[in-house]
């Protein structure tokens, strides 16, 4: 039965999106089965897979929500699943936006999309959902979906607060919504090791949270290769393997599937 990651944080622009795409990438190169779910309404991730125009697509996962709402039955798995590069893909499109209106009315509201997970969950080893930038119903129903939630934070926004809100509501997540859900961890992303606030930050982080959470040892330097491999629809792993961001997600990604590494402060 798949392990399944939550990739969230309210924050907009923390590379969720694109840790979401390279972990997929370097979890399918380990030989693991992979789904992933665009939970965005901006389907960036869709994007980031070279799914275009998905509007026009009969099934999204709008279309897959909306079944469940309705209590019908789920289409078959081969409708709404795209392969590309062996990994598999549910994609969102701008319909999404209407989801959260959907599911105010809704029974269950908070399990509309465990509902379609559960029922394809043994079919792989590893299931990423890719959250939205906010922590309104959808994003709540990927926290209930999920077995553990990885944070990718950003030097600038660790220093906004905006951690502790996310923190507060998985906890009463885990009170009310889902009990089993743990921390996978804090990805540093877009880190720059040579600015103090880098690694002020850094510091702050590992004092305030490092207890209770782990904070991963890799952090995902800044570079423009990443944008040029997402506008190429491409993980910076297959655009440039050479590259300190793609050679840190492969990285990340042992540290995350093995452990290694564990938080002992050492890079
Ligand atoms: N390591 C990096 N170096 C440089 N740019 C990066 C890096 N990681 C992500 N970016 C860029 O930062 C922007 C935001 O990344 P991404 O879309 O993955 O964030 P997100 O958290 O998913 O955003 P949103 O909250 O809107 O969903 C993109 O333009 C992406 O190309
Ligand atoms: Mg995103």
């Amino acid at each position: 039965m798949a392990k399944v990651i939550a990739i969230a944080n309210q924050k907009g622009g923390t590379a969720k999106s694109t840790t979401c795409r390279n972990l997929a990438t370097a979890l399918k190169n380990k030989g693991y089965k992979v789904l992933v779910v665009d939970c965005d309404n901006q389907a960036n991730l869709t994007d980031c897979f070279g799914i275009v125009s998905p509007e026009k697509l009969d099934m999204t996962l709008y279309n897959l929500m909306e079944c469940v709402i309705m209590e019908e039955d789920l289409p078959s798995k081969e409708s709404y699943i795209i392969t590309r590069e062996n990994i598999d893909v549910i994609p969102a499109s701008i319909l999404l936006s209407d989801i959260e209106i959907r599911l105010v009315a809704a029974m269950s509201r908070e399990y509309i999309l465990k509902t379609i997970i559960d029922e394809i969950k043994d079919d792989y080893d590893y299931i990423l959902l890719d959250a939205m930038p906010s922590l309104g119903l959808m994003t709540l129903n990927v926290l209930a979906t999920s077995d553990t939630l990885l944070i990718p934070a950003t030097p600038e926004y660790l220093s906004a607060k905006g951690l502790e809100l996310l923190l507060r509501t998985v906890f009463k997540i885990k009170k009310r919504i889902n009990k089993e859900i743990e921390f996978e961890g804090i990805l540093l992303t877009m880190f720059d090791e040579r600015t103090n606030l880098s690694q002020d930050m850094l510091k702050v982080i590992k004092e305030s949270y490092g207890s209770n959470i782990r904070v991963f040892n890799t952090k995902i330097p800044k570079t423009v290769k990443v944008g040029e491999a997402n506008a190429r629809s491409m993980s910076v792993i297959e655009y440039m393997p050479t590259n300190k961001a793609a050679i840190a997600y492969e990285k990340f990604t042992n540290e995350l599937v093995y452990g290694e590494m564990m938080n002992n402060g050492k890079e």
